[in-house]
């Protein structure tokens, strides 16, 4: 089978090519995000494997349509992007990998936490200009801190449990609590009062969505350090701004923004960033935010690119295990 692979980064690249050496399919590396226009790239294909930031609207799943092609292969978890009933309508099969690496997600939340809380960030800078004081890298010992997890699934479960191994008191908030995890389960109130550390680990849906808007941010313990690697949309951002300005926000770890469609994944290094309130984020010391990276180990990327080239196979065999989006499952929003 050929497959239209877009938005193809290198590692994206080889980490497919290593996993199709045990089927053989034909992969056509694109540049391009896909879109209408960019759907002729497909002539050929039965199928396209599209990333988490390539939209699939009606208009772009009748183009594909038109060219023959009937599975789009998402290579990630979140199939928001995917218009299903249009999908569903036209008879196309979307399959996603619906898991890949916890650990990965969950280690970066600590790296940022570990960072910001340390400075190493800074201190590295320093550091390298022959700058060895230490005035404004204080920290404090995450031992006897009180961490609060808001949703406690396979990644926030995961970072509960790193964080007990610092000898921190972790509470949690989740509708569906798990007794296997050795956490307190508290009121979303409780525990944005009482944690020193909050990082957030739940979907985005419209129950989420701006879940720390500016009344939820006046509950926290002034000064608590918020951490996001789950969707950018939880944070309402301006809202955070005024709590960094007035210091009732301590420190800010991002992974992912709202807006982060237009930013994240190219290099920009050249280009005049026009979006204002994510410049403003970048002003502040005590934010600390990375492009989108949570998920990008050789572990994650290894299962990714299997997972995706196994669902190919499922679809063309009729055998295997094929990881279908039916159109009833609830489509979280990012
Ligand atoms: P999961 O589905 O295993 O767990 C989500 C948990 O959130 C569930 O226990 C659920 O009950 C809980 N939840 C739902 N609504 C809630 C609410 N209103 N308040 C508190 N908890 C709520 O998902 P998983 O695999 O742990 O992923 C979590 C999130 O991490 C994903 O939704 C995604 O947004 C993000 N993610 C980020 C990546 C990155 O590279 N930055 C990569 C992969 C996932």
């Amino acid at each position: 089978m050929r497959i239209a692979v877009f938005n193809t980064k290198p590692y994206d690249q080889s980490f497919l090519e290593a996993a199709n050496a045990s089927h053989g399919f034909e992969l056509v590396f694109l540049e391009a995000h896909l879109s209408p226009r960019t759907a002729l790239l497909a002539q050929g294909c039965e199928a396209v494997c599209t990333f988490v930031n390539d939209p699939l609207p009606v208009a772009t799943l009748t183009a594909l349509h038109g060219l023959g092609v009937r599975l789009i292969a998402l290579r990630c978890a979140g199939f928001n992007q995917v218009d299903l009933s249009a999908a569903a309508r036209l008879g196309m099969t979307v399959a996603r990998v619906p898991a890949y690496s916890p650990f990965a997600v969950a280690e970066h939340a600590v790296a940022l936490i570990l960072t910001l809380n340390r400075n190493i960030h800074r201190a590295y800078n320093r550091v390298r200009e022959g700058n060895f004081q230490l005035e404004g890298l204080l920290g404090f010992d995450l031992h006897g801190k009180t961490i609060g997890v808001i949703g406690t699934g396979k990644i926030g479960a995961i970072f509960a449990t790193i964080m007990r191994g610092f000898g921190t008191r972790v509470l949690a908030y989740d509708p569906y609590p798990n007794p296997d995890i050795g956490v307190e389960y508290v009121t979303l109130e409780e525990l944005l009062g009482q944690s020193d550390v909050i990082s957030l680990h739940c979907p985005l849906t419209p129950q989420t969505q701006h879940l720390m808007d500016a009344r939820h941010l006046a509950l926290l313990k002034r000064g608590a350090m918020l951490v996001n690697t789950s969707r950018g949309a939880l944070i309402d951002t301006p809202a955070a701004i005024e709590a960094l300005k007035s210091g009732q926000i301590g420190a800010l770890a991002l992974d992912v923004y709202e807006e982060e469609g237009d930013l994240f994944f190219e290099n920009l290094s050249n280009s005049v960033i026009q979006d204002d309130v994510f410049s403003r984020l970048l002003t502040f010391p005590n934010v600390l935010i990375t492009g989108h990276q949570a998920f990008f180990t050789r572990e994650a990327l290894e299962n990714i690119a299997r997972t995706t080239l196994q669902n190919v196979a499922a679809f063309a065999s009729g055998e295997g295990e094929l990881h279908r989006v039916a159109l009833e499952q609830v489509a979280p929003i990012s």
